[in-house]
């Protein structure tokens, strides 16, 4: 089955509803900002690259119809577009960069006519979704030489096809590496269950051997020798190589680390931020109590118990192997190396 994460259908943008995965694969009708925001604030769409991507569709939907006579006045819209997706979700760095390409796109255009400029945000946002792909696909070829031979691999979260425009980071090197592989190990990924939900679901699509664990056995399936490497994604990379992911991700470097298993990170460029020195700068959202109360929207607990439920941690990079990027691998991540990466993505 092949499935879009996100397209462009007939004058509005359709996201594959990944709340209804993987029972039912159903397509929503995008047609203006807010139904952007909703989908992003609600992850119908999820996994940094994808949110990006959206909120890059979002701007244009937000101002394809706008009355504006003169440049000035789109772009003063544009701006408030972008203002407005920002507030959507705060981790993911990719939304941010993003939402910046589109800015500067109108803001370079000052002096053409607005249909012009409409006409261009349409075409930026359709260049951020076609270079995803081809980001992926290098991240998984990059990424190749890591994987040994019947290697078995965790991962955790979703870090695959619907985290990106297509294909994925974690699951991209996985994908690049089929036929090295023994087998997967995903984890559950609780409070929303992005592992069980749509890891497996992806990798059972492309036929790669896959076990799901609950994420507290992880360390127990690490301590009986079975992983040889654990491949996850990111949502934000600091200039120092502390990476923000999945709440959940810290404990798995951590027995990782402890177990003698190398930890591999696979992200864009678009993911890291050097604006932010270390990880303690990173904005963690914190997500609504009750996805921690329920479980498939049944009430599992006492109703007015008091609940924390932070959506990402912060794993230190001592922790981190290595991170492969579209540009080649960082071995010890830090900040030198993590600079001089960077640079290659200067537009
Ligand atoms: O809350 P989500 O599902 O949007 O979080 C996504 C993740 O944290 C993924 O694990 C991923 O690594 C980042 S996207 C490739």
């Amino acid at each position: 089955m092949k499935y879009d994460t996100i397209k462009w259908g007939d004058s509005c943008a359709l996201l594959l509803d990944q709340t209804l995965l993987p029972s039912r694969c159903v397509y929503v009708k995008c047609r203006d900002e807010k139904d952007i925001y909703s989908a992003i604030r609600d992850m119908k769409i999820r996994g940094a690259p994808a949110i990006g991507i959206a909120g890059a569709f979002g701007v244009y939907l937000g101002v394809r119809k706008s009355p504006a006579r003169d440049a000035g006045s789109l772009i003063k819209r544009v701006k408030k577009a972008c203002r407005y997706l920002a507030a959507s979700r705060p981790t993911a760095r990719n939304l941010f960069w993003a939402l910046e390409r589109m800015e500067q796109k109108a803001m370079s255009m000052k002096a053409e006519p607005v249909e012009k400029i409409k006409e261009a945000l349409y075409r930026e946002a359709s260049a951020i979704l076609k270079e995803d792909k081809l980001i992926s696909k290098a991240i998984g070829a990059n990424g190749r030489p890591l994987i040994k031979k019947d290697a078995v691999v965790m991962t955790y979260c979703n870090a695959g096809g619907l985290a990106t425009g297509g294909y994925g980071t974690a699951l991209g090197v996985i994908f690049s590496s089929k036929e090295k592989i023994k087998r997967v190990y995903a984890c559950e990924t609780r409070p929303l269950l992005q592992g069980a939900r749509l890891t497996v679901w992806e990798l059972a699509l492309r036929r790669v051997p896959v076990t799901l664990i609950c994420d507290n056995m992880a360390a127990s399936v690490m301590a009986r020798g079975k992983i040889d490497a654990v491949v996850v994604g990111a949502d934000r990379i600091a200039a120092n190589g502390d990476t923000a992911n999945k709440i959940g991700t810290y404990n798995l470097a951590i027995l990782a680390r402890y177990h003698k298993v190398p930890f591999y990170v696979a992200a864009p460029l678009s993911t890291f931020d050097l604006s932010i020195s270390d990880g303690s700068g990173i904005p963690i959202e914190e997500r609504q109590a009750g996805e921690v109360k329920k479980i498939g929207g049944r009430l599992i607990t006492v109703k007015g118990v008091d609940v924390e439920n932070p959506a990402f941690d912060v794993t230190p990079r001592d922790f981190i192997t290595a991170i492969i990027t579209e540009k080649g691998i960082i071995k010890t991540p830090g900040r030198a190396n993590i600079k001089k990466i960077s640079q290659l993505n200067r537009r």
